[in-house]
Protein backbone atom coordinates (compact mmCIF):
# COMPACT_ATOMS: atom_id res chain seq x y z
CA UNK A 1 0.00 0.00 0.00
CA UNK A 2 1.61 3.21 -1.03
CA UNK A 3 -1.43 5.79 -0.43
CA UNK A 4 -3.66 6.27 1.94
CA UNK A 5 -6.11 9.12 0.84
CA UNK A 6 -8.79 10.12 3.52
CA UNK A 7 -11.44 12.54 3.73
CA UNK A 8 -11.06 13.27 7.35
CA UNK A 9 -8.62 12.55 10.28
CA UNK A 10 -7.30 14.00 13.49
CA UNK A 11 -3.82 14.10 12.17
CA UNK A 12 -2.25 12.47 9.56
CA UNK A 13 0.55 11.97 10.71
CA UNK A 14 -1.37 9.89 13.78
CA UNK A 15 -2.54 7.34 11.05
CA UNK A 16 1.07 7.32 10.00
CA UNK A 17 2.73 6.68 12.77
CA UNK A 18 -0.34 3.46 13.52
CA UNK A 19 0.76 2.27 9.76
CA UNK A 20 4.42 2.27 10.58
CA UNK A 21 3.67 0.51 13.61
CA UNK A 22 1.87 -2.42 11.62
CA UNK A 23 5.34 -2.29 9.31
CA UNK A 24 4.20 -0.27 6.66
CA UNK A 25 7.11 0.15 4.19
CA UNK A 26 8.93 3.36 3.45
CA UNK A 27 7.25 5.81 0.94
CA UNK A 28 3.71 4.66 2.22
CA UNK A 29 1.81 8.21 2.17
CA UNK A 30 -1.31 9.45 4.18
CA UNK A 31 -3.34 12.37 2.42
CA UNK A 32 -6.48 14.09 4.23
CA UNK A 33 -8.55 16.59 3.15
CA UNK A 34 -8.72 17.75 6.89
CA UNK A 35 -8.25 17.10 9.58
CA UNK A 36 -10.06 17.20 13.05
CA UNK A 37 -6.81 17.99 16.03
CA UNK A 38 -3.88 18.63 13.06
CA UNK A 39 -0.66 18.50 15.37
CA UNK A 40 2.31 21.38 14.86
CA UNK A 41 5.75 21.62 16.76
CA UNK A 42 5.92 22.33 20.36
CA UNK A 43 2.84 20.58 20.96
CA UNK A 44 1.00 23.52 19.18
CA UNK A 45 -2.41 22.81 16.73
CA UNK A 46 -2.28 22.94 13.49
CA UNK A 47 -5.64 24.35 11.43
CA UNK A 48 -6.39 21.99 8.97
CA UNK A 49 -9.47 22.70 7.38
CA UNK A 50 -10.54 21.70 3.75
CA UNK A 51 -8.46 23.43 1.04
CA UNK A 52 -5.39 22.79 2.74
CA UNK A 53 -2.39 19.68 1.63
CA UNK A 54 -2.38 17.66 4.27
CA UNK A 55 0.39 14.72 4.05
CA UNK A 56 2.13 12.26 6.00
CA UNK A 57 4.96 10.22 4.73
CA UNK A 58 6.77 7.35 6.54
CA UNK A 59 10.61 7.02 5.98
CA UNK A 60 12.73 4.39 7.06
CA UNK A 61 15.88 5.75 6.94
CA UNK A 62 19.24 4.15 6.36
CA UNK A 63 21.51 7.52 7.69
CA UNK A 64 22.87 7.39 11.25
CA UNK A 65 20.52 8.40 14.10
CA UNK A 66 22.40 11.71 14.44
CA UNK A 67 21.68 12.52 10.66
CA UNK A 68 17.64 12.13 11.17
CA UNK A 69 17.85 16.05 12.12
CA UNK A 70 18.71 16.59 8.40
CA UNK A 71 15.57 15.06 7.64
CA UNK A 72 12.96 18.34 8.54
CA UNK A 73 15.40 20.73 6.63
CA UNK A 74 15.11 17.98 3.74
CA UNK A 75 11.42 18.08 4.01
CA UNK A 76 11.40 22.01 3.61
CA UNK A 77 13.05 21.89 0.20
CA UNK A 78 11.38 19.29 -1.17
CA UNK A 79 8.09 21.49 -0.48
CA UNK A 80 9.70 24.14 -2.14
CA UNK A 81 10.80 21.93 -4.94
CA UNK A 82 6.94 20.74 -5.48
CA UNK A 83 5.68 23.79 -5.67
CA UNK A 84 7.65 25.70 -7.69
CA UNK A 85 7.40 22.44 -10.80
CA UNK A 86 3.61 22.30 -9.94
CA UNK A 87 2.58 26.15 -9.78
CA UNK A 88 5.66 28.06 -9.77
CA UNK A 89 5.55 29.49 -6.58
CA UNK A 90 8.63 29.85 -4.64
CA UNK A 91 7.97 29.91 -0.42
CA UNK A 92 10.79 30.95 1.44
CA UNK A 93 12.02 28.77 4.69
CA UNK A 94 11.86 30.53 7.83
CA UNK A 95 14.56 28.26 10.01
CA UNK A 96 14.05 25.22 10.43
CA UNK A 97 10.77 23.96 9.50
CA UNK A 98 8.59 26.38 8.12
CA UNK A 99 7.16 27.53 4.40
CA UNK A 100 6.54 31.09 4.20
CA UNK A 101 5.46 33.63 1.66
CA UNK A 102 6.47 37.33 2.83
CA UNK A 103 6.15 37.45 6.59
CA UNK A 104 3.16 35.41 6.95
CA UNK A 105 3.01 31.14 7.33
CA UNK A 106 2.10 29.14 4.36
CA UNK A 107 2.76 26.01 5.91
CA UNK A 108 4.67 23.98 8.25
CA UNK A 109 6.09 20.56 8.81
CA UNK A 110 6.84 17.80 11.79
CA UNK A 111 9.05 15.25 11.71
CA UNK A 112 8.35 12.30 14.20
CA UNK A 113 10.59 9.48 14.95
CA UNK A 114 8.46 5.72 15.47
CA UNK A 115 10.74 3.23 16.19
CA UNK A 116 13.37 3.49 12.97
CA UNK A 117 11.02 5.05 11.23
CA UNK A 118 10.55 8.74 10.63
CA UNK A 119 6.74 10.11 9.87
CA UNK A 120 7.12 13.95 7.79
CA UNK A 121 4.35 15.32 8.16
CA UNK A 122 3.40 18.25 5.61
CA UNK A 123 0.96 21.16 6.07
CA UNK A 124 -0.03 23.68 3.18
CA UNK A 125 -2.45 26.89 2.93
CA UNK A 126 -3.93 26.10 -0.12
CA UNK A 127 -6.92 27.66 0.00
CA UNK A 128 -8.09 30.70 2.29
CA UNK A 129 -11.20 29.09 4.50
CA UNK A 130 -14.26 30.44 4.54
CA UNK A 131 -14.43 33.47 7.34
CA UNK A 132 -10.08 33.54 6.68
CA UNK A 133 -7.73 32.06 9.35
CA UNK A 134 -8.05 32.46 12.70
CA UNK A 135 -6.87 35.98 13.84
CA UNK A 136 -3.93 34.44 15.74
CA UNK A 137 -2.93 32.57 13.03
CA UNK A 138 -0.11 35.01 10.57
CA UNK A 139 -1.20 32.86 7.74
CA UNK A 140 -1.48 33.06 3.99
CA UNK A 141 -2.92 30.93 1.20
CA UNK A 142 -1.47 30.17 -2.01
CA UNK A 143 -5.35 30.59 -3.45
CA UNK A 144 -4.83 29.65 -6.88
CA UNK A 145 -7.27 29.83 -9.34
CA UNK A 146 -9.87 27.23 -8.44
CA UNK A 147 -9.17 23.79 -9.76
CA UNK A 148 -5.55 24.52 -10.93
CA UNK A 149 -4.19 22.92 -7.70
CA UNK A 150 -4.17 18.86 -8.15
CA UNK A 151 -3.53 18.07 -4.54
CA UNK A 152 -2.87 14.67 -5.05
CA UNK A 153 -0.24 15.62 -7.68
CA UNK A 154 1.69 17.74 -5.45
CA UNK A 155 1.26 15.01 -3.19
CA UNK A 156 2.67 12.73 -5.03
CA UNK A 157 5.83 15.14 -5.80
CA UNK A 158 6.28 16.32 -2.58
CA UNK A 159 6.99 12.94 -1.70
CA UNK A 160 9.10 11.87 -4.84
CA UNK A 161 11.63 13.95 -3.61
CA UNK A 162 11.11 13.09 0.20
CA UNK A 163 12.67 9.72 -1.33
CA UNK A 164 15.12 11.19 -3.46
CA UNK A 165 16.07 14.52 -2.34
CA UNK A 166 19.72 14.22 -3.76
CA UNK A 167 21.97 17.30 -2.75
CA UNK A 168 19.85 19.70 -0.72
CA UNK A 169 21.97 22.22 1.90
CA UNK A 170 22.83 25.05 -0.99
CA UNK A 171 19.38 25.01 -2.09
CA UNK A 172 18.00 25.45 1.82
CA UNK A 173 20.74 27.78 2.66
CA UNK A 174 19.49 29.93 -0.35
CA UNK A 175 16.17 30.08 0.91
CA UNK A 176 16.29 30.38 4.59
CA UNK A 177 14.40 33.70 4.90
CA UNK A 178 16.16 34.08 8.97
CA UNK A 179 19.68 34.59 7.91
CA UNK A 180 20.55 37.93 8.23
CA UNK A 181 17.92 38.87 10.04
CA UNK A 182 17.16 39.83 13.91
CA UNK A 183 15.38 37.36 15.71
CA UNK A 184 14.25 36.12 18.80
CA UNK A 185 15.15 32.82 20.22
CA UNK A 186 13.23 30.64 22.38
CA UNK A 187 15.11 27.86 23.44
CA UNK A 188 13.59 24.80 24.58
CA UNK A 189 14.65 25.37 28.19
CA UNK A 190 15.57 28.94 29.01
CA UNK A 191 14.42 33.06 28.99
CA UNK A 192 13.96 33.44 25.39
CA UNK A 193 16.68 36.36 24.06
CA UNK A 194 17.38 38.58 21.16
CA UNK A 195 20.04 37.81 18.57
CA UNK A 196 21.12 37.88 15.00
CA UNK A 197 21.05 35.09 12.98
CA UNK A 198 24.61 34.75 11.16
CA UNK A 199 24.44 31.81 8.94
CA UNK A 200 23.21 27.95 8.41
CA UNK A 201 26.65 25.19 9.42
CA UNK A 202 26.64 22.45 7.17
CA UNK A 203 24.61 20.53 9.49
CA UNK A 204 22.12 22.91 8.83
CA UNK A 205 21.86 24.60 12.03
CA UNK A 206 21.25 28.26 12.54
CA UNK A 207 24.06 30.05 13.58
CA UNK A 208 23.41 33.21 15.43
CA UNK A 209 25.24 35.98 17.19
CA UNK A 210 24.39 36.98 20.76
CA UNK A 211 25.94 39.29 22.60
CA UNK A 212 29.01 39.47 20.63
CA UNK A 213 29.58 35.21 20.67
CA UNK A 214 28.45 33.20 18.36
CA UNK A 215 25.99 30.13 19.16
CA UNK A 216 24.69 26.97 17.26
CA UNK A 217 21.63 26.08 17.51
CA UNK A 218 19.82 23.00 16.71
CA UNK A 219 16.50 23.38 17.87
CA UNK A 220 14.22 25.60 19.64
CA UNK A 221 12.02 27.95 18.20
CA UNK A 222 13.52 31.03 16.26
CA UNK A 223 11.33 33.81 15.29
CA UNK A 224 12.13 36.85 12.86
CA UNK A 225 11.83 40.45 13.76
CA UNK A 226 10.34 41.04 10.18
C1 LIG B 1 4.11 23.33 12.34
O1 LIG B 1 3.94 24.30 11.60
O2 LIG B 1 4.30 23.46 13.55
C2 LIG B 1 4.06 21.97 11.74
C3 LIG B 1 2.75 21.69 11.11
C4 LIG B 1 2.65 20.31 10.51
C5 LIG B 1 1.24 20.01 10.07
C6 LIG B 1 1.13 18.72 9.31
S1 LIG B 1 -0.42 18.56 8.49
C7 LIG B 1 -0.08 16.90 8.12
C8 LIG B 1 0.60 16.31 9.34
N1 LIG B 1 -0.38 15.83 10.29
C9 LIG B 1 -0.36 16.52 11.42
O3 LIG B 1 -1.11 16.31 12.40
N2 LIG B 1 0.58 17.47 11.37
C10 LIG B 1 1.29 17.45 10.12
Amino acid sequence: MEWVFLEETDSTNRVAKELARQGAPHGTAVLAKRQTAGRGRLGRQFFSPEGGLYLSVILRPQCPVEDRALITPMAAVAVYRALMEDLCIAPRIKWVNDLYIGDKKLGGILCEGCGDAVIVGIGINLYTPEGGFPADIPAVALDPWPGLVDVRELATDIRNYLLDPGPFLREYRSLCLTVGKNVTVHPVQGEPYAARALEIDHRCRLVVERDGHRETLDSGEVSVRF
